[in-house]
């Protein structure tokens, strides 16, 4: 185990058991319809290359990147589009991957985004679920595990852009968060949706 993690949360094992799990459900779910897989970069990457594999379709996949404007402890809903998807999405069924949903808000303002180009659906798969009181109700149709509401990292969820490569969800030391000295544009937080 890493350092700086307390405790493991999710293993590897874990995760790729039920990463299979919703790709055969997905598989289902979406059998004979034109599917794309929408990643949300920096944190879904490891996530989607996996439930990609796991859903035994043909299918596309695409990325966004998106930041929510606000402090760095609270995203304000408002998105930035940092990379747009290719191309149109109005022949498409859409099914956005997300790494954690925290607040709900970023993930609220970029459906309401992507639902305005008329896709023939749109649902959202998260491969985190925390457990807390939403600012904006989001309905996560495919969910991967519901977490406490604590900070966590690994498997593409970072802190200062670090801890993205672990393996595994882990809970990081306190201690951690208390010595290094972050600039402010560098902070990692709920807020930053990369
Ligand atoms: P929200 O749902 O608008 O509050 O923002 C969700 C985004 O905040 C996610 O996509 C992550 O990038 C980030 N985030 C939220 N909680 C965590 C966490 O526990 N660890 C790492 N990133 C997080
Ligand atoms: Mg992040």
């Amino acid at each position: 185990m890493h350092q700086d993690i307390e405790e493991i949360l999710i293993s590897e094992e874990q995760i790729k058991n039920r990463t299979d799990e919703l790709g055969k459900q997905i598989a289902e779910d979406y059998k004979g319809k034109n599917l794309l897989l929408l990643g949300t970069l920096k944190g879904a990457v490891p996530f989607i290359a996996d439930l990609a594999r796991a859903i035994d379709l043909n299918l596309e996949i695409d990325y966004m990147a998106v930041a929510s404007y606000g402090n760095s402890t609270q995203s304000s809903g408002i998105v930035r589009i940092i990379k747009d998807l290719e191309g149109p999405i109005d022949q498409k069924h859409l099914l956005i991957i997300e790494d954690i949903i925290d607040s709900g808000l970023t993930l609220h303002y970029l459906v309401d985004l992507l639902r305005r180009r008329n896709p023939l659906s749109i649902k959202i798969c998260s491969l985190l679920d925390k457990e807390r009181e939403r600012a904006k109700n989001v309905v996560v149709d495919y969910p991967g595990f519901v977490i406490p509401d604590k900070f966590v990292v690994g498997y593409g969820l970072d802190y200062a852009q670090r801890y993205r490569n672990l393996p595994y969800i882990g809970i990081l030391k306190p201690s951690v968060y208390s010595n290094v000295a972050i600039p402010e544009d560098e902070h990692a937080s709920p807020a930053e949706n990369h």
